[in-house]
């Protein structure tokens, strides 16, 4: 049994993907600081699974606790979610970002040369091709300068990768992912942002059940069909199904190039009125919302062409647009609850 790394394990993306590496039958260990999340994962996903992962706190900017982890443990491969990812928290504190979505991916690939750690899989984003020229967006897209600190962390972190898989017998994939939403059909695990949210989802759920009074449409004057922007959605589930098709890709060897990356969405695009109408229509509600002025680095529109990440990786997506926006309510409503 393959033994994978999972940094950043017990958050949104890393969580669920845990999840499903453990249901296709891998061993997984999981780094988390608990910046940005609660150890109460761990039961969670044990309860969905029937197995509580092996967990470390370990802050992955310290090199010594990194190098005492690789030493105690051996794993097969890893897949690297652990870094700060809120875009406009970038622009106030870019060395915090740069210390710890760049530092901690360095002190990890030494570690992966010095052992001969083959396999690794890097979260990387839509964001790297900023306002594309042209929509779908494929692979080949030019990546344009990044607009924040966190964006261009994602885009150093992948020519890191780079250059140490040119360098070194290293092979890599990076995922780009598009927006993820959603949670997981048990409703054990999902999203839990701390403070008010700065995604649309989070921000439609939590007025929906009156933590918000009230959300707020980033202007409706874009160049779109009905003036607000577009973006591709994707359910959490299919995009953690995305890193279990990844890392079977490098496991029997059939990659192609020894870096490679992929569009993860779903193809399509919708506006954020019609997410708000699906929501609306789907968990049988009224969202309080209106319009208020752009959010300042927004694009235009952004969704995935994932024919590439559809034939290499053979994966597609499974869930519909309905079905993460209802798991997200459900999900919120149960964390309500326990607030209460
Ligand atoms: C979506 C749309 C907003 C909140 C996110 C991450 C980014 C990257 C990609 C990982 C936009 C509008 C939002 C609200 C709104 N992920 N909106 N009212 O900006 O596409 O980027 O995914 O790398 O880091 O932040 O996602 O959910 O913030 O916004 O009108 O209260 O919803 O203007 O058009 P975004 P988002």
């Amino acid at each position: 049994m393959k033994k994978i790394l999972i940094t950043g394990g017990l958050g949104f993306i890393g969580s669920h993907t845990v999840v499903e590496l453990q249901n296709a039958g891998f061993d997984v260990v999981i780094i988390d600081d608990l910046s940005n999340s609660s150890v109460e994962v761990l039961d969670n996903i044990g309860k969905i699974t029937g197995e509580k992962p092996e967990y470390y706190q370990i802050d992955l900017r310290i090199k010594e606790e990194v190098k005492d982890f690789f030493n105690k443990v051996n794993v097969d491969g890893i897949i690297h979610f652990a870094a700060f990812k809120a875009v406009g928290e970038s622009v106030q504190k870019p060395l915090e970002y740069y210390e710890n979505n760049i530092g901690a991916l360095v002190y990890i690939l030494q570690e992966m040369r010095d052992r001969n750690i083959d396999h690794f899989i890097f979260s990387s984003s839509c964001t790297v091709y900023g306002q594309a020229d042209e929509l779908p967006i494929t692979e080949k897209a030019p990546i344009k300068p990044a607009e924040s600190p966190y964006g261009n962390t994602k885009q150093i972190g992948e020519e890191i990768i780079r250059d140490t898989c040119k360098a070194n017998d290293l092979n890599a994939i990076a995922l780009r992912y598009f927006n993820p939403i959603g949670a997981h059909g048990s409703l054990e695990i999902g999203e839990l942002p701390l403070g008010v949210p700065l995604n649309l989802v989070p921000y439609i759920t939590e007025t929906a059940v009156g933590i918000r009074k009230e959300l707020m449409v980033f202007g409706d004057d874009y160049d779109t069909p009905d003036g607000t922007p577009i973006r591709d959605y994707v359910h959490v589930v299919d995009l953690a199904k995305a890193h279990v098709a990844a890392l079977k890709r490098l496991i029997h060897k059939e990659n192609k190039q020894n870096f490679e990356y992929f569009n993860i969405g779903t193809g399509k695009g919708n506006s954020v009125i019609e997410i708000i109408k699906a929501f609306e229509k789907t968990n049988n509600l009224k969202l309080n919302y209106r319009v208020a002025d752009r959010r300042e680095g927004d694009v235009t529109a952004a969704y995935a062409d994932t024919t590439f990440a559809n034939k290499e990786l053979k994966w597609n997506t499974e869930k519909s647009l309905e079905e993460a926006l209802k798991s997200a309510y459900e999900w919120q409503k149960k964390q309500t609850i326990n607030v209460e």
